[in-house]
Formats: C-alpha cells, sequence, structure tokens
C-alpha cells in the first residue's frame, strides 16, 4: 500500500505555505537575515509543537514566518515545499498564502507575492509541478484590513487564482467577511474558506450561503447537520480534509476515529491534504499512508480521494483531464 500511495498521482489543495517552513531552513533563513529565535536546535523547535489547539499552533506558526523577510526567502520556502511535491508524486498543488502575516510585519505585499510565483514557475519548468495560488484572509483581524490586502493584490491578479479564509475560526464568522469576499468574486476571484475546523455547522452554513465558497476547507463539523451534508452534496462542492493536522489540533482524538472514510460514505467529495506539513508531522503521503492504515482504505479509496483532488482543482478542464488520465493509467495497472 505505501508503495501504492507514492507513486500515486495526486494534487494538494490545502496547504499553507508558511506552514510548509521546516526548522532546518527556518534557522538557515533566520540566521540569514540575523533574527533570533527563542530556540537553539532543531529538536527543540519540535518539541515546541505540542498543541492543544488551533490558537497554540497559530502563535508558533506567526512566530516562525516572521523570519521571512526577502523575496528570495519567499522563494526558497516555497521551492522546499515544491522539491518535495515532486519528491511525492504530487502532480498539481494550490498554495495558500497570508499575506497579512506579513505586510503586518512591514513586507511588501510584492515581496510575498514575487518569491513564492517566481518559484511556482521555475518549479513548473524543472520539476514538472504545476501550481495556483490561494491569497487568504486572516479571519481574527478585521475586514477592513482584508479589504487593503484585496487592493494590494491587484497588481498581481494574473498570479492569484483564489481568495481563503484562516487563522482563528471561532468568534470569527464567515459573514464577518461577507463584503470582502464578495469584492473578491467581482475582481475574479475563486472564493474557498475554512470552516467547520473548531467553528460548528453554521460556520460552514454561511460560508457556502454568505461567501458563496466553491470548496470547503476542514469542514468536519458539516457532520453535525444532516440537510447541510445534503447541501454540500447538491452543490457538488469538495471538502479538503487534512488528517495529521486535526489529530495535532485536537479537532480528533485519533486517527482511528477519523470521519474521512464516513465522510466519503456519505457520498461527500473528499481530498487529502497536509494543511501545515512542518508542523503536524508529515507530508500529504504521510497522510495517506496513517489513514489508510488508521480506517483500512482500499486502493479504490485511495484512487477516489486521488481523483477527487484532480476533479477538484481549479485547473482548467484540458490540465485536469490530462492528469486524470495520468491518474486512471495507473489505477489500471496498479490496482
Ligand atoms: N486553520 C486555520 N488557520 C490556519 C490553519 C488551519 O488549519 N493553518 C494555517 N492557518
Ligand atoms: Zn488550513
Amino acid at each position: 500500500m505505501k508503495k501504492f500511495i507514492e507513486n500515486l498521482p495526486k494534487a494538494e489543495l490545502h496547504l499553507h505555505i508558511e506552514g510548509s517552513f521546516e526548522p532546518a531552513l527556518m534557522f538557515k533563513i533566520a540566521n540569514r537575515n540575523k533574527i533570533s529565535i527563542p530556540y537553539n536546535s532543531v529538536e527543540e523547535i519540535e518539541k515546541a509543537y505540542k498543541f492543544n489547539c488551533l490558537q497554540d499552533f497559530l502563535d508558533i506558526y506567526y512566530q516562525g514566518a516572521s523570519v521571512l523577510i526577502t523575496e528570495q526567502d519567499f522563494f526558497d520556502l516555497t521551492y522546499s515545499y515544491l522539491q518535495k511535491c515532486a519528491a511525492q508524486n504530487v502532480r498539481h498543488t494550490e498554495i495558500m498564502f497570508d499575506p497579512q502575516t506579513h505586510t503586518e510585519r512591514g513586507i511588501a505585499f510584492e515581496t510575498v507575492i514575487n518569491g513564492i510565483s517566481k518559484a511556482c514557475e521555475v518549479a513548473k519548468e524543472k520539476l514538472g509541478v504545476t501550481s495556483l495560488l490561494i491569497m487568504s484572509y486572516l479571519r481574527h483581524l478585521s475586514e477592513e484590513d482584508a479589504f487593503k490586502t484585496l487592493e494590494q493584490s491587484f497588481p498581481f491578479k494574473d498570479k492569484i487564482t483564489a481568495v481563503g479564509l484562516d487563522s482563528s475560526e471561532k468568534g470569527n464568522p464567515p459573514s464577518k467577511f461577507k463584503n470582502v469576499y464578495e469584492a473578491s468574486i467581482k475582481e475574479g476571484y475563486i472564493p474557498v474558506a475554512h470552516a467547520g475546523e473548531e467553528g460548528n455547522s453554521d460556520y460552514v452554513w454561511e460560508a457556502l450561503d454568505i461567501l458563496k465558497i466553491k470548496r470547503i476547507d476542514h469542514g468536519n463539523n458539516a457532520l453535525q447537520d444532516e440537510t447541510l451534508i445534503e447541501e454540500i452534496k447538491k452543490r457538488d462542492i469538495a471538502l479538503t480534509v487534512c488528517p495529521l493536522s486535526n489529530t495535532a489540533l485536537q479537532v480528533v482524538t485519533d486517527l482511528k476515529k477519523h470521519p474521512l472514510k464516513k465522510m466519503m460514505n456519505l457520498g461527500l467529495k473528499i481530498t487529502i491534504n497536509s494543511d501545515d506539513p512542518a508542523y503536524f508531522g508529515g507530508q500529504v503521503n504521510q497522510n495517506y499512508i496513517e489513514i489508510q492504515e488508521a480506517l483500512n482504505l482500499t486502493k479504490k479509496d485511495l484512487y477516489e480521494l486521488a481523483k477527487n483532488s484532480f476533479q477538484y482543482s481549479f485547473l482548467d478542464s484540458k490540465t485536469k483531464q490530462i492528469y486524470l488520465n495520468e491518474l486512471e493509467n495507473y489505477y489500471k495497472l496498479n490496482s
């Protein structure tokens, strides 16, 4: 099964680039920028990665991101993740980035976007990995602040496909961002949002009805409401599920109790993703491997999950079909 997963062509649809920041690279960039971080070794950093909830993690995640200063830093961060994609047969990825995490510290929007997008261009050419970018608004900040970010993105519109919503969920419902989502959609961005990770099913309803999202990030708590499940199916909207993130942040107590298979059985369109792989104990293949073992998933289940990852990506239909054919051939030869 492990080999089958490793060679399976797949896409990753829920990945925060700041969450892919491995301790070794963090040290290297911190040294290069002469910034001190409150750890003496990679081991010390890894020890600090114990979380009781989303906020515990976010505090450490923002601290880590604060060593990123130059365009080269953002390039290195992104290219390092894309190399891991290539090594895992991740053929396509849709990368979230949090401009406000950086602009709040005085880093220019263009430094962030140029570093990330240049790495994506080089990876497409050299590694054969395609990518799209999702600009995510931080929900603990105001809608006005999100509007500023939207405006800053205008000169770079051709580099950004979608807008997302992340950070502290509880107390920051999707409805807080109604107007900025409306404006983002008018600008041509596809809307997605984190909902139902720690927030309840009402947050998922709001994301669907008020923000008009086309994909749900996490969405675990949608299972609280049968009418909502039917609505998600009716609208043909996929969920980007992140198993190791869910256990790391105590959203799910044990992988064996993870609702992923139940979601699939209900007819929901599920994908497997790593979320913040440097913090949650595994890249996307490790997520596939551990959830397969925990829930006894079959090759057919894994094929369906990978198929959804291409089907529910925001790629144009021609490129999507190329990847789907590749997957189909792989499955025929290896099932
Ligand atoms: N949830 C909310 N915000 C985030 C996450 C997450 O899983 N990862 C990075 N920012
Ligand atoms: Zn996330």
